[in-house]
């Protein structure tokens, strides 16, 4: 299976001084924990990082120094998440049917959680990993006024990996371009494109670190491991 991670973000949220996955939790830097479990997945046979060529560098003395054997190919990342998945759609080698796409940024996903998305996109156009939603959920207006309550059974947070047939992802995302469509994740292109995505019990430790506190959350998990 091909992966592409998109890590070509500059960490806004984070408010650090740098790309949030050049940052270290339990003693090694957050993409490094990323690129672990994706070489510890068996199934994933290519690995393409979507990222900022000013990161380069730092991301090269990173992946060298956890002497992977599965090499990782660098692709440029884009202005936003939605680029930068284009871009590396373009990068696949042309054998590529399926692909997976994990933000580099959800640096918890285990290498089983990878492999059973590998395993569950060989039977359908598009799937992610995805949790049900435990808090209510409220849909409230710019005034801050409550409009409605969904109901929970139908809420699912979603995650990455997300998986998709590569020509049905390649011709959603030109139709996102040719539409305008903004989103921030694959499987958006895929429903308003009207094909089918489904889930794929995702992890409930499979954070995105976003913020400071997401580090706190990311090291204690990390060092109960
Ligand atoms: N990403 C990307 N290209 C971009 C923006 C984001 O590849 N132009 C990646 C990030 O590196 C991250 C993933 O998409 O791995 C999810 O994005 P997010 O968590 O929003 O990361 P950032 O955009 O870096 O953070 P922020 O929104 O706080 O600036
Ligand atoms: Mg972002």
């Amino acid at each position: 299976m091909h992966l592409l991670i998109p890590a070509a973000g500059s960490g806004k949220r984070m408010g650090a001084d740098r790309n949030k996955l050049l940052l270290e939790v339990h003693s090694k830097p957050l993409i490094a924990w990323t690129l672990l479990a994706a070489e510890a997945a068996n199934s994933i046979s290519w690995i393409g990082i979507v990222s900022q060529p000013s990161d380069w560098e730092d991301f090269k003395s990173i992946i060298a120094d956890l002497k992977l054997k599965k090499t990782i190919e660098f692709i440029a990342g884009g202005s936003t998440r939605q680029e930068s998945v284009y871009n590396g759609l373009q990068a696949l080698p042309e054998t590529a049917k399926q692909v997976l796409i994990h933000d580099g940024a959800r640096c918890l996903a285990t290498p089983s959680l990878f492999n059973a998305c590998s395993e569950a996109v060989l039977d359908c156009s598009g799937l992610i990993a995805a949790i049900s939603v435990k808090d209510t959920i409220k849909i409230v207006d710019n005034n801050g006024i409550i409009t409605s309550t969904p109901d929970r059974q139908q809420l699912w947070a979603a995650q990455t990996p997300q998986g998709f047939d590569v020509k049905l992802l390649k011709q959603c995302h030109a139709e996102g371009v040719r539409q305008g469509w903004e989103v921030t994740d694959d499987a958006a292109l895929f429903e308003k494109c009207g094909i089918e995505v489904r889930i794929v019990p995702g992890e409930e430790t499979n954070l995105k670190i976003t913020t400071p506190q997401d580090l706190a959350i990311a090291e204690f998990i990390l060092s109960h491991r």
